[in-house]
């Protein structure tokens, strides 16, 4: 069911010094900062040959990285996003599977503009997983 990995997202306390060390200590190309405030961050996008990294720093009040960046200062792998060819098909699967589904469970336009859904973490073996429809 799911497709190929699109993108690891990494939280981050200090977006401008990742950013930098991405760009010039490891020679990636880095995209320019955008803001989402329906989702409460700012991402910036790095596209590697295979995948792509985004960058989470928090925006505004009562952002949803703030609490992952107060239990891991330093920063940390935040979720893995996979792709999935029929968003609604994969969620009835996973519901029927005994998974949980975060929020609603109905898919919201995620920071690509395509429909995601984020999976609960204690299901998939410590792992916040998306899921994006590709
Ligand atoms: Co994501």
């Amino acid at each position: 069911m799911i497709g190929r990995l699109n993108h690891v997202a990494i939280a981050v306390p200090d977006l401008a010094a990742a950013c930098a060390q991405y760009r010039d200590t490891l020679g990636a190309n880095v995209g320019a900062p955008q803001d989402e405030p329906d989702h409460g961050v700012t991402v910036v996008f790095i596209t590697l040959p295979n995948t792509k990294i985004e960058l989470l720093h928090p925006l505004g009040d009562g952002s949803p990285i703030a609490g992952f960046l107060e239990k891991n200062p330093a920063g940390g792998i935040h979720h893995i996003c996979y792709e999935v060819d029929d968003i609604l098909a994969a969620r009835d699967r996973l519901l029927a599977a005994g998974a949980r589904v975060l929020g609603t469970g109905e898919p919201k336009i995620g920071a690509h503009g395509k429909p995601v859904l984020f999976l609960h973490p204690k299901d998939f073996t410590g792992t916040l997983v998306e899921l994006e429809q590709v």
